[in-house]
């Protein structure tokens, strides 16, 4: 039995020293100590030793035994060494490669615009507002000066919801009495940001779905001059330091008086081109002074404050800027036209 035991494990190494993959060395782990090894029939067999053998023999058949579990380790070690080393080097990375470019993502025109007009009013002390974009009729138009049922109400095209009352706010005009109501009795000078909505045929001028840029100073002794000053140099900063500006004489139901300022035509400097429709000027917004029972809705007493107002469109601002033909281009999505700006 001893002697056997010496050739089982002389046989088990000599096997082992063959095997340089996992699967072969699970095969010998069966094969020299699994169940039906020659090593387990030793085991098995013990009983019919005598009592001097049994001892001696299972002694030295545990010993065998724990020698072929521990070279068993260090192969399995073995092989894992290798298996890794052999990974590094067929999964060798070369880390001077030049990487791959990400492809930079850009603002669509309109939000450049909008940080465009932002910076300008920043400068001048104006505030960004946030107001909502479902409101109340009330907001609307009544505040505006524009009672229940007051032709006015026909300049735009409303969409309204299943709830009374409750609409989609056709101009940024209602956050000017968001404003009024959070900030008095103090001074005001915010623009107010956001996207408008009107139930409309949908061409190339117009779009269902579009952002507005609103302006309201409110304080004392705030005169038309400011206005003008205001938006005169607002439209030489975004436009161009010496262009020229001019005011007409118009009608909003929320200022009293009300103007529409145009600036000089940078494509023709004037002289009549198909852009400003041989006008040689642009219309770029609507303004006035506040009406009086437009401050008042705002809780205003407009005996002791006066204000002015402005709104503009920036898609139609990027429009003229970057000389886009088609409104709708904005919604489209068409990276073709996204990626030039
Ligand atoms: N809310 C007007 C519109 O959507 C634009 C406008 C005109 C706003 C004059 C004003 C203003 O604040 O004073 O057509």
């Amino acid at each position: 039995m001893l002697e056997k035991l010496e050739q089982i494990k002389l046989d088990a190494l000599a096997a082992m020293d063959k095997i340089t993959d996992q699967e072969s060395l699970l095969v010998w782990r069966a094969t020299y100590t699994g169940k039906k090894s020659a090593l387990m029939d030793i085991f098995n067999q013990m009983r019919e030793l005598s009592k001097e053998e049994r001892p001696l023999v299972g002694k030295r058949a545990n010993e065998v035994r724990q020698d072929l579990e521990k070279r068993y380790e260090e192969k399995q070690s073995e092989i894992k060494k290798e298996l890794l080393k052999e990974s590094l080097q067929s999964e060798i990375l070369d880390v001077t490669l030049p990487g791959r470019n990400l492809s930079h993502g850009r603002l669509h025109p309109t939000t450049q615009t909008l940080r465009r007009i932002y910076k300008i009013f920043a400068e001048m002390g104006f505030q960004v507002y946030r107001s909502r974009e479902v409101e109340t009729d009330d907001f609307n138009f009544t505040h505006l000066n524009m009672p229940q049922h007051h032709p006015a109400r026909d300049m735009w095209d409303t969409f309204y919801t299943n709830t009374e009352g409750v609409i989609l706010r056709t101009h940024t005009s209602p956050g000017q009495i968001h404003a009024m109501k959070e900030y008095f009795p103090e001074p005001i000078r915010v623009i107010l940001p956001g996207m408008c909505y009107r139930y409309e045929q949908v061409s190339t001028r117009s779009e269902m779905q579009f952002t507005q840029v609103e302006g309201l100073a409110v304080g004392h002794d705030i005169t038309f001059g400011d206005l003008k000053g205001t938006l005169s140099d607002f439209a030489r900063r975004l436009f161009d330091a010496d262009v020229r500006t001019r005011f007409r004489a118009s009608h909003f139901p929320f200022t009293e008086p009300s103007a529409e300022m145009d600036v000089e035509c940078f494509v023709c400097n004037g002289d009549g081109c198909s852009v400003c429709k041989q006008t040689g000027w642009l219309e770029i917004l609507g303004s006035g002074m506040v009406h009086p029972n437009v401050l008042r809705a705002g809780g205003y007493d407009p005996e002791v404050y006066s204000g002015f107002a402005f709104g503009m469109g920036p898609e139609r601002l990027t429009m003229l800027l970057h000389r886009i033909g088609d409104i709708r281009n904005f919604w489209r999505n068409d990276m073709r036209f996204l990626e030039q700006f």
